[in-house]
């Protein structure tokens, strides 16, 4: 609870229309897609740096927590305020300010909608690769907490491969640049790449640049299908390995196909036990060459069909049914432990008959799909509430075999509050003590994100 003194003081910040502490309300900023609740004690919505950073001197002063909130898509519970708090919404900060087209540059509020920045650079003709499956409604300053990967990292790279510099309000209050609008700099620290991926915990991204890249003149997509999911996986290791590097190299399993196909009541793959959705770009001629290759390669790993997309409609259905799997798994089981783990990308099929064993020895239906071209699988472990144990001592087993195969426990979605109890499987205690002396020096009072990421993290 906030004192009323302070709840004043916040309404004087950002003024009383966007200062809430309606129970109504906190509850919508409560949770995240991990399906993990906790209400914040108050909700505030600033409109600009200076008053993120009068918030959290505040919060310095009278010690509450400060957790920052994008659209609160996040799969590892990183927005959900379990200290309580102040959550600070970046909802108003949502403009793009600026599209240097000489330069390649964008610089955008991180309210902004990762999917609206793509539409507006790519009507200029620019491309802003990074693509989360819920590009729709994310936003920009989520994926930098998060550094976001997403359907076209296995050419293009991540979040972090993009954003050159940001300003960045500190867990002290100060506000800075993190570096220039070039393309190269090393002057001191990388504190830009220290930022993305933080997961909230060591600042608040209050302007980000990124660089774009032009607009490649031509996709083309194919989906194959295939009787099952080894098949796929070794057509999918088979291409990579053809020296071909597609934009996108998506797996479904035959599960994620059955969810998806019930959810968007449409047919997609006529019964198939495993689909792979791949997209390549480029010029016209050598995207011709290239999509006939990996056609060629997946028939040779035993496709049993192929479906290129003729016209631009068809290309959205199939990315709309691959981008819908993740909330069609609830048509399966009303929770899901979802993880996405990495592996090097020759280890596909290995992973996933380690899956396979370990989700018979539980009982345990585990559904996968996911980036088999960079090697991150998202592995599903659908429960009813009473299954949670066995899932998490399966999610535990399934982390162990991707350590063992050279991966790691997460790609793309961060630890957050999920898989804060994993972290020292993979990174020693050495790391994890200086992470943890970085995040005390950045933040002393431990006002940003509180519990996050280390277990028994004060
Ligand atoms: C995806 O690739 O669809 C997202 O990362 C979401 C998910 O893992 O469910
Ligand atoms: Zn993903």
């Amino acid at each position: 609870m906030l004192k009323p003194s302070l709840v004043k003081e916040l309404k004087v910040i950002v003024g009383p229309a966007n200062l809430s502490t309606l129970p109504e309300e906190l509850v919508v900023y409560s949770y995240d897609a991990t399906q993990r609740e906790a209400l914040p004690w108050a909700v505030a919505r600033p409109a600009s740096s200076g008053e993120i950073s009068e918030i959290i001197l505040l919060a310095n002063r009278e010690r509450f927590p400060v957790v920052p909130r994008g659209a609160g898509t996040g799969m590892s519970g990183g927005s959900v305020p379990i200290r309580g708090g102040v959550v600070l919404s970046l909802e108003r900060m949502n403009s793009i300010l600026e599209i240097d087209e000489k330069d390649f540059i964008a610089v955008a509020e991180p309210g902004v909608i990762t999917g609206d920045l793509q539409r507006e650079v790519e009507s200029r003709g620019l491309f802003y690769p990074p693509d989360p499956a819920s590009h729709k409604f994310c936003t920009l300053g989520g994926n930098v907490a998060e550094c976001a990967g997403g359907l076209r990292a296995v050419k293009y790279g991540v979040t972090k491969d993009y954003v050159l510099g940001l300003e960045v309000v500190l867990p002290t209050g100060e506000i800075i640049n993190t570096c220039a609008r070039t393309v190269k700099s090393v002057a001191g620290y990388d504190l830009t790449k220290l930022m993305v991926g933080s997961e909230g915990t060591l600042g608040v991204a209050t302007k980000i640049i990124v660089k774009l890249l032009p607009l490649p003149e031509h996709v083309r997509t194919l989906a194959a299908f295939f009787n099952d999911v080894q098949c796929a996986a070794a057509a999918a290791s088979d291409i990579m390995a053809q020296g071909i590097l597609p934009r996108a190299l998506e797996l479904i399993d035959e599960a994620a196909l059955r969810a998806v196909e019930n959810y968007l009541k449409k047919d997609l793959s006529l019964g198939a036990g495993a689909m792979l959705l791949v997209e390549v770009d480029g010029s016209v001629e050598t995207t011709a060459r290239e999509a006939d290759r990996v056609a060629e390669i997946m028939v040779h790993a035993g496709a049993v069909r192929i479906q290129r997309a003729e016209s631009a409609a068809e290309r959205d259905q199939l990315w709309n049914a691959r981008r819908a799997i993740s909330p069609a798994l609830y048509t399966i089981k009303p929770k899901k432990l979802n993880e996405d783990i990495v592996v090097p990308r020759s280890k596909i099929a290995d992973i996933l008959r380690e899956i396979n064993g370990i989700a018979k020895k539980h009982e345990l239906l585990i559904v996968n799909f996911g980036h088999a071209g960079d090697g991150n699988i998202h592995t599903n472990i659908m429960i009813d509430e009473a299954d949670f144990p066995k899932a998490e001592a399966a999610a535990r087993e399934i982390f162990a075999a991707t350590l063992r195969l050279g991966g790691s426990i997460t790609g793309e979605h961060g630890i957050g509050l999920s898989k804060a109890a994993y972290l020292p499987m993979e990174a020693g205690p050495g790391s994890i003590a200086a992470m943890r002396r970085i995040k005390q020096a950045l933040d002393p009072n431990n006002i940003l994100n509180p519990g996050k990421i280390f277990v028994n993290a004060v």
